[in-house]
């Protein structure tokens, strides 16, 4: 795993958005797995910007996104696929008809079920996911696999846990109806990206990220399961990074890593 840490929440988006721009220029026919939140609309923002300016195109992309709510209708504010129109697949030159959501628009559980499993068929069609892109909430989630979830889970309806629903209720108005379902992708799907980028900002994220870095690997923080993928990197803000107990060590690192790809290995 490999753990950077800057100063600010900028700086993060801003080197997440690197991260994207070389593997999408890299292949353009590059499939990228997307998150919702709060998170990644720096870094969506930023991606916005290089592609006006002509740095970047997303024409032959393909995306994949983590999760979605049962209960409401894609054209709801809140839904995943409305967020991701709004901030990011409106905004650029993506074909939106390669850009998945799952579809949780049905109160069917059958349907929802072959939803999930047409989902995992899509991914693999397209050749699997490059490289995807993580939030991680105070739980430890990432998509909406709840503390508990199965390190070999695949995208399937899940039940959010009462913190989740607790952190996502800004979003909501008084009285509405509120999810408290999803589907999303699996910790065993999320595993098979080629490469992984996971990013925090923030103290409310210090114990989280603490657990998923230096904790034990267990499905209490399924975040903890990056440990053990070959290509993770997780980019933190200070205050995400404050709980760390090796934060020095992790620092020098990047120091060298630097130096190392100057050429400078002494
Ligand atoms: P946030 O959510 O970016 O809004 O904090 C992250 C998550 O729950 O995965």
């Amino acid at each position: 795993m490999q753990v950077i840490i800057l100063p600010t929440p900028n700086d993060v988006a801003q080197y997440a958005a690197n991260s994207v721009v070389d593997v999408v220029t890299e292949n353009t026919n590059s499939i990228l797995g997307l998150a919702t939140g709060s998170t990644p609309i720096a870094l969506y923002d930023e991606l916005v910007s290089r592609c006006r300016a002509g740095l970047l195109s997303f024409k032959n992309t393909k995306t994949f996104n983590l999760d979605e709510y049962i209960g409401i209708s894609e054209c709801h504010e809140q839904s995943y696929r409305a967020f991701m129109n709004r901030h990011l697949f409106n905004l650029v030159d993506i074909n939106s008809a390669n850009t998945y959501v799952p579809l949780a628009d049905s109160l069917d559980p059958e349907v929802l079920a072959r939803n999930a499993k047409a989902y995992e068929s899509e991914i693999e069609r397209s050749g699997g996911i490059d490289l995807q892109i993580l939030g991680i909430g105070v739980n430890g989630h990432i998509g909406f696999n709840e503390p508990t979830s199965s390190f070999a889970s695949r995208t399937r309806i899940k039940t959010l846990s009462k913190s989740t629903v607790e952190a996502n209720k800004r979003f909501f108005t008084k009285g509405e109806f509120q999810p408290h379902l999803a589907i999303t992708m699996g910790i065993g799907t999320i595993l098979e990206s080629r490469a992984i980028l996971l990013m925090a900002t923030g103290k409310g994220k210090a114990q989280a990220v603490k657990d998923m870095i230096e904790g034990p690997l267990t499905s209490m923080c399924p975040a903890s399961v990056l440990q053990q993928h070959k290509k993770s990197i997780v980019i933190l803000d200070e205050e995400a990074a404050s709980l760390l107990s090796l934060k020095e060590y992790y620092l020098w690192c990047e120091e060298k890593r630097q130096q190392l790809h100057e050429g400078n290995l002494l």
